[in-house]
């Protein structure tokens, strides 16, 4: 629940940082204001700049909230989660396919049950907008009654978030199945009753190809082409068995990829989880078709699927967007998810900067989104969901930061050693829905 009602003008005082622009080619692309002001009227942002300089016809009326030295960003984005997972975060000792089968299906099995699924969904909010994260992409389960519960509980806060329904209907427990058909007539009937409706987005959710039938994916895609502004969000190339598992079962396709793009699910609209084990020609057929790799570092290492090519995603002009894919992630921080981003790239001895980690994980998450002119940046018309951070929250942090000589070295301190104590306040549509 917000914290706060809004009040129908707020001005936030503090270091403001907001990106300008791709730091990939220009790393100065982005203006921080050392004692900034944001001006929000009814969820937007109607005015930022320098503190002192607002034009005083904003002014009047305004309810002041002062976070002084603490360092105000747009709301992180993460590209890929499961908020039925919330409950086997952390849990011992498999890799992907065991990992569904033991400790993922059973849990998800519970969201039959809708107080079950509210009640996560409640706990699954608390917790992504105390790590500061705004808008984010989200499995729910085969059960229409969990994406229900999930869209009322970000109805209720006034989130942008995009979700969707898991479909399945082979390879998986009776208890998490649907079939082609209700697949089809469920999906449709939560796109009419959710999507654009409040800030509530809709993705067609089916869970990976091992796990739907043909007839299924055709369905999938379908969907896609009578709903053109919905989302699409699926797992691809995680796991070597799970590669094989795909190739043996539909021996026509030349890749994995490419059995979704044999049922029309490619697109500017399409996140795909992982996509680790990729060849040149999946690359290219992404680029070609404005597809988008969610990279999920925590869940990767977790469960030891393989490490992302972030630098050679990105050379072959693919969009990345960072994920932390719980229950197969460790964490719902943004920050251990770019501390983990950065690590893999260390492994094939590309640097990921500080401002491509935090642009990933805000304005270029956003644009990724095709979200990038409503969320993502502190600039008037913007939608007001923001993060506050504080850069001393613990000792460790605060005498590398005090010791930081600019805003990259801080930035880089807090993605290195930062948790959701460094969140001191979450706002979305203008409303403190975290913190103080
Ligand atoms: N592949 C298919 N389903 C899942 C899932 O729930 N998590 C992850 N990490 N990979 C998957
Ligand atoms: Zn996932």
């Amino acid at each position: 629940m917000p914290i706060d009602n809004p009040a129908s003008r707020i001005r936030l005082t503090g270091r403001t940082l907001t990106f300008t622009g791709d730091p990939r080619d220009d790393a100065d692309a982005y203006r921080y204001t050392e004692k900034g002001s944001i001006l929000i009227e009814d969820g937007k942002i109607v005015w930022a700049g320098q503190a002192g300089e607002e034009p005083a016809a904003l002014m009047a009326g305004v309810e002041h909230h002062e976070y002084g030295n603490d360092l105000i960003l747009p709301g992180f984005v993460d590209g890929h989660l499961h908020y039925p997972q919330i409950g086997v975060i952390a849990s011992f000792g498999t890799q992907l396919l065991d990992w569904l089968e033991t400790y993922t299906f059973p849990e998800e099995a519970r969201f039959a049950d809708q107080k079950y699924a509210a009640e996560t969904a409640k706990l699954f909010l608390d917790l992504l907008l105390s790590n500061g994260t705004t808008t984010a992409a989200v499995f729910c389960t085969v059960h229409p009654q969990s994406a229900d519960a999930f869209f009322e509980e970000c109805s209720a806060r006034n989130l942008r978030m995009i979700a969707g329904k898991i479909l399945m209907d082979r390879n998986a427990p009776d208890t998490v199945t649907d079939t082609a058909q209700s697949g089809y007539e469920d999906t449709k009937a939560l796109i009419e009753k959710w999507h654009g409706t409040g800030r509530n987005l809709y993705a067609v959710t089916p869970r990976f190809a091992p796990t739907s039938t043909p007839e299924q994916l055709q369905v999938c895609g379908s969907l896609m082409s009578e709903f053109p502004s919905v989302y699409l969000q699926s797992h691809l190339s995680e796991n070597t068995d799970e590669v094989r598992w795909v190739s043996d079962l539909f021996p026509e396709a030349r890749s994995y990829q490419d059995v979704y793009a044999r049922y029309g699910m490619l697109g500017p609209r399409s996140l795909f989880g992982h996509a680790i084990h990729m060849d040149e020609a999946d690359l290219a057929q992404a680029a070609e078709t404005g597809t988008k790799f969610v990279h999920c570092p925590t869940s990767n290492l977790f469960i030891g699927s393989g490490l992302f090519r972030m630098k050679e995603t990105w050379d072959a002009n693919v969009d990345v967007l960072l994920g932390s894919d719980v229950g197969g992630g460790t964490s719902l921080s943004p920050f251990a998810t770019m501390k983990a981003a950065y690590e893999i790239a260390q492994f094939s001895g590309y640097s990921l900067t500080p401002e491509q980690a935090f642009w990933l994980s805000t304005t270029g998450g956003a644009e990724a989104l095709s979200l990038g002119e409503r969320i993502g940046r502190l600039e008037k018309g913007y939608e007001a969901d923001l993060v506050v951070l504080d850069s001393r929250s613990t000792d460790i942090i605060r005498q590398r930061t005090d010791r930081a000589e600019n805003l990259r070295e801080e930035l880089f301190a807090l993605m290195i050693l930062a948790d959701e104590r460094a969140v001191r306040a979450t706002y979305a549509a203008g409303c403190r829905v975290h913190g103080t």
